[in-house]
């Protein structure tokens, strides 16, 4: 009886976990704009409105990023195949971590940390703040900046073609970042990047 109960409070608890976390549909892999055209509108935007950016497009916006592309490699390239970037996802509701596998945002921490990501206004008003954090047990901070470079630029090409604002940043606290990233000491911040919809003049 007393097993039961315990069962049942913590598969409750668990449900209430996992209630956090955001299941994402699956993304559109076709579509979009011609690349040359991506690449003729791709350019750094540092004006958002607060319009939050609906699941589908989060959803297409992080494969695009570096999502799995095949079986087991992904949408940028790494030197080694490292795949060395954990992609952290900072929102108005939480700090998410993406599992580009499951297609999940992994709720990490709660409460609306954007501000902490940057130095610039517009980092608390853009509804998304990606945090490019390497995994200092598969690269170490300065081998990882060549691969972080393609993810942002996968960013970049996406926004391009969907429409959306974008803003790499290096420009950023990383201290603050740690904090509100709860990061471990094997997690180090390389670079964060804005995204929203542009504020139409
Ligand atoms: C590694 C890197 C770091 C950057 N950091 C910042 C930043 O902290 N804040 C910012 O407003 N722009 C930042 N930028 C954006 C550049 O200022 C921008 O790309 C440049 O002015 C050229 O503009 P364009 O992207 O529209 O071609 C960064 C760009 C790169 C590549």
């Amino acid at each position: 009886m007393n097993k039961l109960l315990i069962s049942i409070v913590m598969a409750s608890f668990c449900f209430s976990c996992a209630a956090q976390d955001i299941s994402l549909p699956n993304p559109q892999r076709t579509g979009g704009k011609p690349l040359m055209e991506a690449l003729n509108d791709r350019q750094t935007t540092r004006e958002y409105s607060d319009r939050e950016l609906d699941e589908q497009t989060l959803s297409d916006l992080l494969w695009a990023a570096y999502g799995f592309n095949r079986e087991d490699k992904r949408t940028a390239p790494s030197a080694n195949n490292r795949q060395e970037f954990i992609l952290y996802v900072v929102l108005k509701s939480g700090v998410y971590v993406y599992d580009a596998k499951a297609n999940v945002l992994i709720q990490k921490v709660k409460g609306d940390f954007r501000a902490k990501t940057g130095k610039q206004e517009f980092v608390a008003v853009a509804p998304l703040n990606l945090v490019y954090v390497v995994d200092l047990k598969k690269n170490s901070a300065e081998g990882a900046a060549i691969d972080c470079g393609y993810i942002s630029q996968n960013v970049y090409l996406y926004c391009a073609s969907a429409g959306l604002g974008t803003v790499v940043r290096g420009w950023f606290d990383k201290e603050d970042v740690r904090s509100a990233l709860q990061l471990n000491e094997e997690e180090e911040p390389i670079l964060t990047q804005t995204v929203g919809y542009k504020l139409q003049s």
